[in-house]
């Protein structure tokens, strides 16, 4: 059930939380502070100062890790918001660039305001021309994913003139910056891995457009944006922008708590969503999809997923948060039939397993009782290659949308007047003190 609203958020309402030692009978007030919606946190700051104990809970599941006012998640209503505005609303009302500019800035823009975003995002669409240099150190095969890594690490390297994250200004020239030139990086890793020459950016075009363009034009024939694609790869921009504190959105605040360079927390970024349990599961959908290749293999696989002995997990299924559908995957599931229908890739057999797999799966007790649904991975593949994209991008483009996240929640992060680096302890498990053994007798 979600919590109601409250008003007042942040403030410590004068409720508390009383812990008590049964070993000593000690007990202690902590302080209860309530959001504006979803769970009260309990203010365990000072505990380790009055009772000499930390904290235990290694993957953050019942913990608060910072104050966000960018994303609320009702994971057992299947709610996700960004500002107050409902994933659905703003998947099929809003672009891309409005979302952006709404998790930056906490409001919608107004006409005047989008234009002026526009240009400013639009004006940072090139990269230094050195940058093309450090794509040559790749092998062509190399995943893209790992030359986006490297590079964007790279980046910081040529914009000395806002990287002083203390001042507004130049935070928000390098958000425009990460945000400008994610797709042009992105398009690049994927020219560069099919053996063709780079495309610069068109300022004439929308982001969706522009990286449509720069990933699938050649210099050799004029190319015309395909608009069903444009407004696909919009839609599946704004669904990846922001959730929340993810993996990598936690990746990136813990980085930049040390007050290292936007940059560098966002190849960081990079690097956690790679990981086939959360970004990467993109790609792991369809690689699992092509291996189960037909409806009749699917009780085999899902017996697969089910046996604790074997490794295999059911790709695109689960979450953290979400115990019922992933609003997302909702949009998704309804964007890949229209995609295909409109591309005229009526009957893809890929979709078609997908739909028999979660059917299957949604009837399934283990599933069920796991409140195992499907995610945002589970038909956002389907879609991408039904565009034209290799499976090795998948994560990559989960990567573009997700770098206006990682911006909003960094900036967040750095206007915060209190903020500390993050220092986690832990349950020390090793030797204790022992004498020190020269090699000779040991
Ligand atoms: C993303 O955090 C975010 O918000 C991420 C994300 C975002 O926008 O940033 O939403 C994007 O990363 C989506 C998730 C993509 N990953 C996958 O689709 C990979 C497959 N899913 C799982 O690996 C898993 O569900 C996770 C990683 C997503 C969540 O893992 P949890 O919360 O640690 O859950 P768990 O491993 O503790 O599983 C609980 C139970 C276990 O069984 P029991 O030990 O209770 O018997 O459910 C089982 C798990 O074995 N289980 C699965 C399963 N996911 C969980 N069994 C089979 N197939 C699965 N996919």
């Amino acid at each position: 059930m979600s919590t109601p609203a409250k008003a007042q958020p942040n403030a410590a309402v004068g409720r508390t939380f009383t812990l008590t030692d049964d070993q000593t009978g000690k007990s202690y007030k902590l302080p209860v502070i309530e959001g504006t919606q979803g769970p009260a946190v309990i203010d365990v700051r000072k505990l380790y100062a009055e009772s000499g104990y930390f904290t235990f809970d290694p993957s953050f599941s019942s913990t608060g890790s910072c104050k966000s006012a960018l994303t609320y998640i009702d994971g057992d209503e299947g709610i996700l918001m960004h500002r107050g505005y409902t994933i659905e609303d703003l998947a099929e009302k809003s672009t891309f660039l409005e979302v952006a500019y709404l998790l930056l800035n906490g409001e919608l823009p107004n006409r005047a305001q989008l234009d002026k975003f526009t240009r400013d995002i639009t004006y940072h669409t090139m990269v230094h021309e050195q940058i093309n240099y450090f794509f040559r150190g790749f092998r062509r095969d190399a995943h893209p994913m790992a030359v986006l890594c490297g590079v964007m690490g790279a980046l910081s390297a040529f914009y000395h003139d806002s990287l002083d994250i203390h001042d507004a200004r130049q935070r928000e020239i390098s958000a425009h910056r990460l945000i400008a030139k994610l797709p042009t990086l992105a398009a690049m890793s994927y020219k560069y891995s099919v053996g063709q020459p780079f495309m610069y950016p068109r300022n004439d075009l929308t982001i969706a457009e522009n990286f449509l363009y720069m990933c699938f034009a050649v210099p050799a024939e004029p190319y015309k944006v395909n608009p069903i694609l444009a407004d696909a790869m919009d839609k599946i921009f704004i669904l990846h922008a922001d959730h929340e504190q993810n993996a990598s959105t936690s990746t990136v605040r813990l980085a930049g708590s040390s007050q290292a360079n936007p940059f560098a927390c966002v190849a960081a970024g990079i690097a956690s969503l790679w990981g086939p349990s959360h970004g990467g599961a993109n790609q792991a959908v369809l690689e699992m999809l092509y291996e189960i290749k037909s409806k009749d293999r699917i009780p085999e696989f899902l017996a697969r997923a089910k046996d604790k002995n074997d490794s295999f997990r059911l790709m695109g299924f689960g979450h953290r948060v979400y115990k019922n559908f992933d609003p997302r995957a909702g949009v998704l599931k309804k964007a890949a039939h229209d995609v295909l229908h409109d591309l005229g890739k009526t009957n893809d057999p890929l979709l078609e397993i997908a739909i028999e797999l979660e059917r299957i799966a949604l009837q399934d007790d283990y599933f069920v009782q796991r409140k195992l649904f499907p995610n945002v991975d589970f038909y956002s593949g389907i879609i991408l290659k039904a565009m034209g994209f290799p499976l090795s991008m998948f994560t990559v483009l989960f990567a573009v949308a997700r770098t206006v996240g990682w911006i909003a929640q960094w900036k967040e992060m750095i206007e915060e007047p209190d903020l500390r680096i993050g220092r986690p302890r832990q349950l020390y498990t090793g030797p204790t003190k022992r004498p020190y053994v020269v090699v000779d007798k040991r």
